[in-house]
């Protein structure tokens, strides 16, 4: 069992442990007494694990409301919200009661954004489900939904009161979503881990490795409990944990989210690699050794969508002002830094091959 604490404007906990949803209530209790709770969740999550944690609220005292809506990150909109809030509403839930947020990181951002707004904010827990979920988006508190110009364009800071992963749930994890997640994991080797980028050169994480699986998650959150203490809401450091994000984000939107979240991101890091080989930041070999560390775990590294249209959508990027943009560049194997560039200058790059 891991615990590792938080320390942002509300500290808290995310817990890493196998069965930890059978425990729900023993992390949860000291947190909150018994009363109406939300868990919302998808419709492929739902049915493998809802039963597990209402039962245990009920049988605890808890009144437990349900909402299941379908999954995908085309739900990740404004109207799916605006229906679970309404719904919350419905149930007359208050101030001082819950939200359980139980899934991948679709579920996680708009559940988040509904707590962060309902009745002005109430508490909520993350349970992560998806792999990417529990080393990215169920830590640190962003919440938000996409809107039509671009990728969570409509959101808050709301940190969680409780995150708890149970890694026993990635093992009904779609491969495609495992392999997902694996390229959120990468993106930290390259913020100061470059220990991480050799553990998985030497031993790609593989599904069934639960124990090494634990490792890394426990690895990602301490890297991410390190930056969001510092820079909870992205003054500045904060941003470093978008490597890869600014074309992959226009990547998911031009693909009308077929191309998913992690996917998008490795191809948005093997651009910024490539650019970095060629600024001579990087060795031929080292290139080569990141792009490979992707293709092992089944990551995409190429885009045929065209360059201009990449840095067109890149301009709704929250890391852009005026005329320019924060980009996040890597300096080095294993180390990024941010850089402030012309928005004519972000084309240089896309360097899709050397
Ligand atoms: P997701 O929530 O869509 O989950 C992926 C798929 O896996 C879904 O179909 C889901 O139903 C299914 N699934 C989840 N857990 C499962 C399980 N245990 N067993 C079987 N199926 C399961 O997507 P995701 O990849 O988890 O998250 C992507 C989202 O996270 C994007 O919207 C992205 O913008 C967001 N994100 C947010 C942050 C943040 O800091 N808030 C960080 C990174 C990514
Ligand atoms: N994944 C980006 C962040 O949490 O800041």
């Amino acid at each position: 069992m891991e615990r590792i604490h938080i320390d942002a404007s509300t500290s808290y906990d995310v817990i890493i442990e196998e069965q930890a949803l059978h425990h729900l209530v023993s992390y949860l209790g000291p947190l909150k007494s018994p009363r109406p709770t939300i868990i919302v969740s998808d419709d492929q999550v739902a049915p493998l694990y809802l039963d597990i944690i209402k039962q245990q609220l009920e049988e605890s005292g808890y009144t437990v409301y349900t909402y299941v809506f379908p999954h995908g990150e085309t739900e990740k909109n404004a109207h799916r919200l605006l229906d679970l809030v309404e719904f919350m509403a419905q149930k007359a839930l208050t101030r001082k009661d819950l939200l359980i947020a139980l899934g991948g990181g679709v579920v996680g951002d708009m559940a988040g954004f509904a707590a962060a707004t309902y009745l002005r904010g109430i508490d909520y827990v993350q349970i992560p489900t998806s792999l990417l979920a529990a080393v990215d988006s169920s830590v640190g508190g962003k919440t938000a939904v996409n809107l039509s110009a671009g990728k969570n364009l409509w959101g808050a800071f709301k940190q969680p009161i409780l995150v708890l992963c149970d890694p026993m749930t990635l093992q009904t994890l779609p491969a495609e979503e495992f392999a997902n997640g694996c390229g959120e994991i990468i993106k930290y080797g390259m913020l100061g881990y470059p220990e991480l980028l050799q553990d998985l050169q030497t031993h790609p994480l593989r599904q069934s490795d639960l124990p090494h699986i634990e490792e890394v998650i426990a690895l990602c959150v301490k890297a991410k409990a390190a930056i969001v203490s510092q820079d909870e809401r992205e003054r500045s450091l904060r941003a470093l944990l978008n490597f890869g994000h600014t074309f992959g984000h226009s990547i998911e939107q031009l693909s009308h989210f077929t191309v998913k979240h992690g996917m998008a991101v490795s191809i948005g890091m093997a651009l910024m690699m490539r650019a970095a080989y060629q600024a001579n930041r990087i060795s031929e070999q080292e290139l080569t050794a990141f792009l490979q560390l992707l293709t092992t775990h089944h990551l995409p590294i190429h885009t045929d969508v065209a360059t201009a249209d990449l840095c067109q959508a890149a301009l709704h990027d929250k890391k852009s002002q005026g005329d320019t943009i924060t980009i996040i560049r890597p300096i080095s194997w294993g180390h990024c830094d941010l850089l402030t560039i012309p928005h004519q200058d972000l084309a240089h790059y896309v360097v899709k091959e050397v």
